[in-house]
């Protein structure tokens, strides 16, 4: 008992210590105006010391990906620093690799400015805008997920490439946060951004979407992302998604086939029941009338009594398993759970495939 009351006030006195020190250094150390240059001079910046990197930028409409809003959760806000960021803190290293600390790479929501800075930020994400919106639809694909489509007001249209996602601005009592969604729509639908949306009980970004009406405003920035397609015709592409995963599919496959109809297709799609299934229908008569788009959807829990269900069954890597062939040079696209990811990876591998882009959530 003494043992843990030790350890309890222990704690206590460590977190009492460290706000003290955050508020003694926000009052009373006055680091005055700062350095903050991008590309070698590129897009020189003055900014107040004190406030983290991913603030600054922020305040001067520089949006780097922000996940989890700043809060060191997500490991999405890399930067390159080549001066002026301080030693490396501990709550950068769970997501940085020993290769991306000696390549000064550092988590932009973690570092304050305390001095001048110089840091090297990807052309592409300068070229990240603030987007107003406004809600054109909303409607239910399952029990838990929503299509939302908005019409981009200012800016009115947004280059894309398939697969890149938007981070939402959501209100929250402690004021504005941004999450992170995958566009569904299309390349070639410049003026729209639609989302696929699942709900998760308490979420600030999930309600808040969950809760948008047709004309409401909504903002978001973007686009983000890493996925490339390969734009070589005779390169398979193989989409694989689970859940809300499906968004950035859609995207892909839309937008591959409005440029070459004839590229060759997969898409595996895992959920658990029958509630968890949407766009089937769709897929369907795309491949319809895209002979050389396949698509397969697999259910992974058991059918409930007097349920019926024609397709596959078992987890998405084993249907993934199943249909593709070695030695085919393909690209292939992963979004939904860590475990998913991983398993289809595997499989992947086993057949040659090494060009794999994904997105865990
Ligand atoms: C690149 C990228 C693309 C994404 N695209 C999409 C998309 O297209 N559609 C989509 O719906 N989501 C997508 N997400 C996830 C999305 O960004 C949010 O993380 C998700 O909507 C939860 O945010 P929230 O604000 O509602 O919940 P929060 O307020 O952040 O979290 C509330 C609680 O729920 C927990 N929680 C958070 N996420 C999950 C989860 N997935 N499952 C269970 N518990 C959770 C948290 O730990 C917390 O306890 C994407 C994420 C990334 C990184
Ligand atoms: S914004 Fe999520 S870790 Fe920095």
């Amino acid at each position: 008992m003494i043992y843990l009351l030790s350890v309890i006030s222990f704690a206590g006195l460590t977190v009492a210590l460290a706000a003290m020190l955050m508020i003694a250094e926000r009052l009373l150390i006055n680091y005055g105006i700062c350095k903050l240059d991008i590309n070698a001079g590129e897009k020189p910046l003055e900014v107040d010391g004190g406030q983290t990197l991913l603030s600054s930028l922020y305040a001067n409409e520089i949006f780097i990906p922000s996940a989890c809003g700043g809060k060191g959760s997500c490991g999405h806000c890399k930067i390159t620093i080549t001066s002026g960021g301080g030693p490396v803190l501990p709550t950068e290293t769970p997501y940085l690799t020993r290769k991306e600390i000696r390549s000064n790479i550092r988590l932009a929501c973690q570092v304050k400015i305390r001095e001048d800075i110089y840091v090297r930020i990807p052309t592409d994400l300068l070229n990240v805008r603030m987007f107003t919106s406004k809600v054109e639809s909303s409607v239910d694909l399952t029990y838990d997920m929503k299509e939302i489509r908005l019409r981009l007001e200012d800016p009115a249209e947004i280059l894309q490439r398939p697969g890149q996602y938007v981070q939402v601005q959501a209100p929250s009592p402690e004021g504005p946060v941004f999450r992170a969604y995958s566009i569904s729509s299309p390349d070639y639908e410049p003026n729209i951004v639609q989302l696929v949306v699942r709900l998760i009980p308490g979420g600030i970004g999930s309600t808040y979407l969950h809760n948008v009406q047709p004309g409401d405003t909504v903002y978001f920035t973007g686009p983000y992302g890493e996925f490339w397609l390969n734009e070589d015709p005779s390169v398979e592409i193989v989409c694989v998604g689970g859940g809300c995963g499906m968004a950035p599919m859609r995207d892909i496959i839309l937008s591959l086939y409005d440029k070459w109809p004839e590229r060759v297709c997969w898409l595996f799609f895992g959920c658990r029941t029958t509630r968890d299934i949407f766009y089937l229908e769709e897929w369907e008569q795309f491949s319809k009338e895209h002979p050389n788009f396949h698509v397969v959807y697999a259910l992974s829990d058991e059918l409930e009594k007097g349920e019926k269900w024609d397709g596959e069954t078992g987890f998405i890597h084993l249907s993934v398993d199943k249909h593709i062939e070695s030695g085919v040079p393909r690209q292939a696209f992963l979004c939904g759970p860590p475990l998913m990811i991983e398993a289809v990876t595997r499989v992947l591998k086993e057949k040659e495939t090494d060009d794999i882009f994904y997105d865990e959530f």
